[in-house]
């Protein structure tokens, strides 16, 4: 007999998936990640494997999907849609070819390898090459009618084309959404002021399951072919799974373009590492990766074993989102001062790395999801994205679940002085972004500020780590830059855990430091909006620190892509005698790049001046014409105003001549612009 606290585990666990089956299958709005749900079924599942007298008939491990939605119509499915077993490291992949190596006697097997497509498994039946229904999986045996709806998915062929088409095939596959398409049907749910989706999958889903056609006709979804039911339909019969698909293929379905077939368990592992590295960049989302034997004979002898094949597994991801719990909720300064709620968490495996951080963006986001200490959130870490907190689970939040006794916490709040320096907080209007306003005199802003300056693509002095860094700071050896040359071989290796070596080695590259590149040591002053590509620009443009220092915000603008703000910013920077300060004590230090004339002011007659092009000029492309002016100094700007000084016309010119014209503008053809430039 088990004793009652497993009993009640159980029955804990049931009434769990079972709550969130509904939510997912019937309400499409689960409030836990699909990892979470997979960890509470596999619990249950080994308490019950290790006390068969626990499981029930109602187990939802009994069972192979949700329940069909009773408003549409209802379809049995001839052969039932099972799910696949999951594997989760390669020892069970290893494992999985073994199983397949013992059952067909056979040394080495071929296996046809698939993205796992993560959206809502299908099915379509057409008859005599024309598509008569299709639904859902449902509860596996039972799935609901969704052919009207399907017959707006613009992918799925209403009508199959080709040769040796059978009387009659299933063909079974997945329903997504591709992840571009997802992202601007949640810029048009913005827009109307309805709900967003939570990923592609859900919005799929949502959108499949429509009572109104014309709605699902109005969303973008797409359908991926991953099999046929009875292949014994086809003739000529195929002998491999990968030749049923380019069949597939053949008779007008979209089916995954990054198939292979791979031999034995070596393959299977380099498939899985390649479609890994390849996820972030393909167009939909995909949970995994699925293996299958290729010859379908063989498919055909190793069979089925309860609700899963087993000649096919799925190798999944590691879960890109998890369960855990808010510990604190922390304030950090960046470098320019941006203030960042960041939450502290009970350590959770999440994407493949352990995470304890997440962050919450800005005062408004943290407000928006309304995450609290001793909460319960998801986290998401998707490919090298900084982990974020995705939601909480209202459920579980203290006083409003079952832990009664642990205190609700308040809605979180910036603080009104930066927790560094206690210099005030300031919020312009319009900007999501609350800062400090202590500048260089806040040691987190100093701190990130040096590691900026040194960093690899910045001054790149090895070795000036963030540890490093915060001690330089804290015992004030270091205040601005600057103070980086004037530091000694004992300071240095005074720091915790420096041996003298370390030391020697990162003088040796700040003395390497000094001799760098304009471009370089602009970026590395860490001004507002100056990232490296800009910094190359005003480098290219300016040729020398001094014209760039004395340069005008008019002047900065000249520079292609630098608009008002970033030129505010740089004007801005220049304008602090602080830095000015800074940048003299570098420079006396030795800090040195090769400097040249520059070709905005000397050499670029056309400095100040906006040109529009219009038309089609005899020999110059559009973009030529543009870069010979901005090569000159000269903007290039889209429509005529009282502001433009020429307008370049070519054949076909239309509104922009009249318009030229009306306000007096002078017009040049393609021979007076290359008069001009020649100048
Ligand atoms: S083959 C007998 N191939 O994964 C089952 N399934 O657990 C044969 N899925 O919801 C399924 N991509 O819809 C197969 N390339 C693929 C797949 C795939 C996604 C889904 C399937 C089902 C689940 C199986």
């Amino acid at each position: 007999m088990s004793d009652s606290s497993l009993v009640e585990q159980a029955k804990d666990l049931r009434a769990a998936l079972l709550q969130h089956d509904y939510l997912y299958y019937v309400l499409d709005a689960p409030t836990v990640p699909d990892a979470e749900y997979d960890r509470l079924f596999r619990q249950l599942q080994v308490l019950e494997a290790e006390h068969p007298e626990l499981q029930t008939p109602d187990s939802p491990t009994q069972r192979i999907g949700g329940r069909p939605l009773p408003a549409f119509g209802q379809v049995n499915h001839t052969v039932p849609m099972l799910s696949l077993n999951n594997a989760f490291s390669l020892d069970e992949v290893t494992a999985f070819d073994r199983r397949c190596r013992e059952g067909l006697d056979e040394p080495a097997i071929d296996y046809a390898c698939e993205p796992k497509f993560d959206g809502l498994a299908i099915s379509l039946r057409y008859e005599n090459g024309l598509f008569v229904q299709g639904a859902t999986r449902g509860d596996g045996t039972v799935g609901e009618d969704v052919t009207q709806n399907l017959r707006t998915v613009r992918n799925i062929p209403l009508r199959l084309v080709g040769k040796d088409i059978p009387p009659r095939l299933d063909v079974r596959g997945e329903v997504l959404m591709l992840r571009a398409d997802f992202a601007q049907l949640n810029v048009r749910q913005r827009a109307r002021g309805e709900k967003e989706f939570v990923n592609p999958r859900n919005a799929a889903a949502g959108s499949l399951r429509q009572l109104d056609a014309k709605i699902t006709a109005q969303r973008p979804l797409r359908f991926f072919a991953y099999g046929v039911v009875d292949v014994t339909a086809v003739s000529p019969a195929p002998t491999f799974h990968d030749e049923m698909m380019n069949r597939l293929a053949s008779w007008g379905f979209t089916v995954a373009a990054e198939r292979a077939v791979m031999r034995g368990a070596a393959g299977l592992a380099a498939y899985y590492a390649e479609m890994a590295a390849a996820r972030m960049q393909l167009p939909y989302d995909i949970d995994g990766v699925v293996y299958k034997v290729n010859d379908l004979d063989d498919q055909v002898q190793l069979g089925f074993v309860s609700r899963a094949p087993r000649f096919a597994i799925a190798h999944k991801f590691p879960a890109q989102e998890a369960l855990t719990t808010v510990e604190a909720i922390e304030v950090q300064v960046g470098r320019t001062g941006a203030l960042t709620p960041v939450a502290r968490l009970a350590a959770v495996f999440v994407g493949g790395v352990t995470v304890t951080n997440a962050t919450l963006h800005n005062e408004a986001e943290a407000q928006r999801k309304d995450v609290r200490v001793g909460d319960t959130v998801s986290v998401r870490r998707a490919g090298d994205v900084i982990p974020e907190v995705v939601a909480v689970i209202l459920e579980k939040r203290p006083m409003l679940g079952e832990h009664s006794d642990a205190p609700l916490h308040p809605p979180f709040a910036l603080p009104k002085y930066c927790p560094v320096c206690g210099s005030a907080v300031e919020k312009l209007e319009d900007e999501a972004i609350a800062r400090c306003i202590g500048g260089l005199f806040c040691p987190a802003q100093r701190k990130q500020a040096l590691r900026h300056f040194a960093s690899r693509r910045a001054m790149d002095i090895d070795g000036l780590g963030e540890k490093i860094v915060e001690q330089l700071v804290d015992n004030a050896i270091v205040k601005t830059p600057a103070d980086l040359y004037k530091m000694g071989l004992t300071s240095l290796a005074n720091l915790q855990r420096m041996a003298e070596k370390s030391a020697t080695n990162i003088l040796a590259a700040i003395e390497k430091s000094k001799h760098t590149t304009l471009a370089r040591f602009i970026f590395a002053l860490g001004i507002r909006n100056v990232g490296e590509a800009t910094a190359k620009d005003l480098s290219r443009y300016f040729g020398n620190l001094d014209a760039l220092m004395r340069a005008s915000e008019d002047q900065l603008q000249q520079v292609p892509d630098v608009g008002p703000v970033v030129a505010a910013s740089i004007a801005h920077f220049f304008a602090e005698r602080h830095n000015i300060e800074v940048i003299e004590q570098l420079r006396a230090a030795g800090v040195q790049w090769l400097e040249s004339e520059p070709m905005a002011l000397t050499v670029a007659p056309l400095v100040g001046k906006a040109f529009v092009l219009t038309g089609t000029l005899p020999t110059l492309s559009r973009e030529a014409a543009k870069e010979m002016i901005e090569a000159q100094g000269g903007k290039v700007t889209g429509s005529v105003s009282s502001k433009t000084d020429y307008v370049v016309v070519g054949e076909d010119a239309g509104s922009k001549l009249v318009k030229a014209q009306e306000l007096g503008i002078t017009l040049l053809n393609e021979n007076q612009l290359k008069e001009l430039l020649a100048q």
